[in-house]
């Protein structure tokens, strides 16, 4: 939500290092873009509605934008429409203060209002144009631009990630609470920015903002320090991916590509957990974990992911429940005793770190599952389990999904309290082959094509499939823009079932051939006698291709690793329904990678 990017040290390539960040960042946010630079006493900014394209269309005809301080941002709306006047940067009223923000300032209202009574004017319906304001107040009032500038966060409430650039001044001000902020450490230029891949061409060197914390960028380097201005020492991390990891490497999009990755992700997720001969599996960093009971809290495709690692659990006798991270947060259950698992691709979303703080505030014990190393959650919560999926790009979770699930198979087994499960262990192995397997010879392409202007599309699948049957939909509705929805295969016959039609396909997981398999079979009987279309995703071992008029194969294994697969042909599905309908796979619209407000 929002992406910010800013260097000092770059010299003439400032605008272009900035746009390509921009570049980087753009799967944050994508409706209106904007740059600030400063060189040679002045401040000159330019910003766009639109996509980053109709920036640097804008930024062309401009000679002018030059400097070797800059700043940028590509944002996704949350005060005002998506305009030019929207865009960040944001300005004061003399033109000298230029702010970029990623957050909400919640007393935003009361702060307008104080401005204005005192003369200021506003351009733009943000709340970040609060920010410019105060720091042209300070300056007027004498403070030099840095203390300028910590005056006017002193006065804000809310989440922010801020960076601020002033006329005459060669630096860039950098706040953070609440909001993901890292600075790249280069050997001449360093570089600031809402998450890694936005510098990562330039240095693998970083330093994570924490909360509460201030930074300061100038041509000799840069500094962290606190509210009082003390100066922290910072750990400067290295990351270990490739700058490549971040590029589109030939496929069309990134989701195809992050769906072709999977195969490496998922070896890199077991990679050193899973001992295959000696039947066990070490989570080494969770070996002081002490788990009775469990509070999984996520949102949209990580709460399908918890609410399949809540089954894991229960069903190897670890009472364990998922929760929606936002209703959790409002409403948490009484359980005292429960450990509280933030399921979370990017660490950083705002409603499930309000449950994991909820939770750490009732004295809970709690555990990120994330992605993302160095992020929020991964800092704030006493224990966490990374799952190593590598940077996904595209706004749909994909690989990362793939990742939570076989990652809390891991942490399953490491917490069970009975022996290993060795077929487990053996289909854990098996997986990223068997996933290679269905992405080489999956038919979901031609099920795209089939199925392109049906009404609406159903998702059923009972117990672990239940959630895959949802996540199935959530993939389609977000890159199709068409109507679907996932139900545990026994719900659709209670109410849903006078929506089937002959143009609503039914896309069945059916898995084993046990009583699970048999009673879904049995659902995909009653929507076949009403004409509807069935696609059965299923590893070949009960009757229901017989019913069908599509089948999705995937490779016969145990059920827990089979509700990996299966999600893998639907997200295909969904990919190739929006590639046909020419959507905007990566960036479909309304939606933002990293949803950083509540
Ligand atoms: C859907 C999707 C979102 C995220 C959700 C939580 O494809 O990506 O539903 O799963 O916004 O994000 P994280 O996992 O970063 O907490």
């Amino acid at each position: 939500m929002c992406g910010i990017i800013g260097c000092v040290g770059c010299g003439d390539g400032t605008l272009s290092t900035l746009l390509h960040g921009l570049s980087k960042l753009e799967y944050r946010g994508y409706d209106s873009a904007g740059v600030a630079l400063v060189g040679d006493g002045s401040l000159r900014v330019a910003k766009k509605a639109g996509k980053l394209d109709a920036l640097e269309a804008a930024v062309e005809e401009r000679a002018d934008l030059a400097g070797t301080v800059g700043i940028g941002h590509t944002r996704w709306s949350t005060h005002g429409p998506p305009t030019d006047d929207n865009a960040h940067p944001h300005q004061d009223c003399t033109k000298r203060v230029a702010v970029v923000h990623n957050g909400i300032i919640e007393n935003y209202q009361s702060l307008r209002d104080e401005l204005a009574e005192s003369g200021h004017e506003f351009d733009s319906d943000t709340d970040t144009e609060v920010v410019p304001h105060l720091v042209e107040a300070s300056l007027e009032a004498g403070r030099d631009p840095e203390a300028a500038f910590r005056d006017a966060v002193a006065r804000l409430e809310g989440s922010f990630a801020l960076a601020c650039v002033v006329e005459g001044t060669e630096a860039v001000f950098v706040a953070r609470n609440d909001s993901p902020l890292v600075l790249g450490i280069g050997d001449d230029a360093t570089y600031l920015a809402s998450d890694v891949p936005a510098f990562r061409e330039f240095t693998d060197r970083v330093v994570y903002l924490e909360d509460g914390e201030f930074a300061r960028l100038t041509a000799d380097g840069w500094s962290v320090s606190d509210v009082d201005g003390t100066l922290r020492e910072k750990t400067v991390d290295t990351v270990d991916w490739d700058p490549e990891d971040t590029g589109k490497s030939g496929y069309d999009h990134f989701m195809l590509k992050e769906i072709h990755e999977q195969p490496r992700a998922l070896r890199q997720c077991l990679q050193g957990r899973v001992d295959e001969l000696g039947g066990s599996v070490t989570l080494e960093e969770l070996d002081d974990l002490d788990l009775e009971r469990a509070h999984l809290v996520a949102a949209g495709t990580s709460y399908h992911a918890a609410v399949y690692g809540a089954q894991l659990l229960r069903d190897d006798g670890v009472p364990a429940q998922a929760f929606l991270s936002h209703e959790y947060a409002t409403s948490p259950p009484p359980t005292e005793d429960a450990t509280v698992i933030g399921v979370s691709q990017s660490g950083e979303t705002a409603d499930t770190l309000a449950a994991t703080r909820e939770a750490q505030r009732r004295g809970a014990e709690t555990l990120a599952v994330t992605n993302t190393v160095g992020s929020t959650m991964a800092r704030e919560c006493d224990h966490v389990c990374y799952i190593r999926s590598g940077p996904e790009i595209g706004v749909a979770a994909t690989k990362t999904f793939a990742g939570q699930q076989t990652a809390l198979n891991l942490l399953t087994q490491h917490l069970s309290p009975g022996p290993v499960d060795r077929d487990l262990i053996a289909a854990l192995r098996d997986l990223p082959s068997d996933v290679q397997a269905i992405l080489d010879e999956t038919d979901a392409e031609a099920v795209g094509e089939t199925y392109l202007d049906s009404d609406a599309y159903f998702f059923i699948g009972r117990a672990l499939n239940y959630p895959v049957a949802m996540e199935g939909a959530l993939k389609m509705k977000e890159i199709t823009y068409k109507h679907a929805e996932g139900f545990a295969a026994g719900e659709l016959k209670h109410g849903t079932l006078a929506l089937v039609t002959p143009d609503t396909p039914v896309i069945a997981n059916v898995i084993g051939d046990g009583e699970l398999a048999r009673k879904t079979v049995g659902n995909v009987k009653e929507v076949e006698a009403r004409d509807a279309p069935v696609v059965a995703v299923t590893d070949g071992q009960s009757d229901v291709e017989r019913y069908a008029n599509h089948v999705l194969e995937v490779p016969e294994t145990h059920p827990r690793a089979a509700a990996i697969l299966a999600n893998i042909q639907l997200q295909l599905v969904a990919y190739h329904t929006a590639a046909k309908l020419g959507r905007s796979i990566d960036k479909p619209r309304n939606l933002a990678k990293s949803v950083t407000v509540e």
